[in-house]
């Protein structure tokens, strides 16, 4: 998974084809892989998989969406702990997608259910969607060079964790670094990367710096997802090494302008 985290990048421009029949079925498989999952709130999430070709009433008004052959999206209750989980299980259908070679970007916002024909309850909303598709050899290439300047698209360290009650800094020879890695590499609604993180030893708090008046238009709490999508990353890659974990709300001393939403706390062996 660490792999896929690191080479997933949005992609907006696909390859004029449908998937492959393998295709179809490998996104089907993860779709309901993650569909029996639950976030850390308890939330699970409904998918939907809708092929482009197949559907009468195209999908893909997105101008920006260049060619998208399929759509996947799903369904949570509409509320900050359903958007988290929704952002943590979604993710890892993104990433199981990224490591079949297949092209995704998320797009969140409002949907109405009749653009998906999907069954949304009173208290759910569609809380995100995506293509599905193989990305275009131009946007392989711009893959490369954006991989080249990556460094500065994320922001710094320094701004995103902090170590002990003392928020002091993190160095790279932290034996949980590659983890803040993992974090620091999430997609987030604007790259507007509102995640904070305190690491108090074993336990990662994770904190949400709002952006202001940001997603105010929304009928959903976009980075609210965002914040799923950073624990999904950080879950992701400690399961990966075998490391356990359980979920705890034990919020520390306050970042200041942050709003705490819960916290990672690593087993120790
Ligand atoms: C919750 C969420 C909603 C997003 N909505 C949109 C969108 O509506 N349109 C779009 O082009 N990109 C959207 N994105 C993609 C982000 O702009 C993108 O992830 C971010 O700029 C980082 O770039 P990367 O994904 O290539 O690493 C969204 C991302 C997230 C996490």
């Amino acid at each position: 998974m660490y792999k896929a985290i690191e080479i997933r990048k949005s992609i907006r421009s696909y390859e004029k084809k449908p998937l492959s029949n393998k295709d179809k079925e490998k996104v089907s498989k993860i779709i309901k892989l993650v569909e029996n999952k639950k976030g850390p709130f308890n939330n699970s999430a409904h998918f939907f998989f809708i092929d482009n070709n197949e559907k009468k009433k195209k999908i893909g008004t997105y101008g920006f969406i260049k060619n998208p052959p399929s759509f996947i999206g799903g369904v949570v209750e509409n509320n900050l702990k359903g958007m988290v989980d929704f952002g943590f299980l979604f993710e890892e259908v993104i990433l199981r997608l990224t490591e079949a070679n297949l092209g995704t970007v998320w797009l969140g916002g409002t949907y109405k259910r009749s653009d998906f024909d999907v069954e949304v309850s009173d208290n759910e909303i569609i809380a995100a969607v995506s293509p599905v598709g193989y990305p275009t050899k131009k946007s392989i290439r711009e893959k490369i060079i954006r991989k080249a300047s990556k460094a500065n698209k994320r922001k710094p360290f320094n701004e995103l964790f902090f170590l002990g009650e003392k928020l002091q800094p993190i160095d790279e020879n932290h034996k949980y670094y590659q983890y803040l890695k993992a974090i620091q590499l999430a997609p987030s609604a604007s790259n507007k990367q509102p995640w904070r993180v305190v690491l108090i030893d074993n336990a990662f708090h994770f904190f949400l710096k709002r952006t202001k008046g940001y997603g105010d238009k929304l009928k959903i709490d976009i980075q609210a997802i965002d914040i799923g999508i950073a624990l999904s990353h950080l879950c992701l890659t400690l399961k990966e090494d075998n490391l356990s974990f359980k979920f705890i709300n034990n919020k520390p001393s306050n970042l200041e302008n942050c709003e705490y939403i819960l916290s990672v706390q690593i087993n120790k062996a």
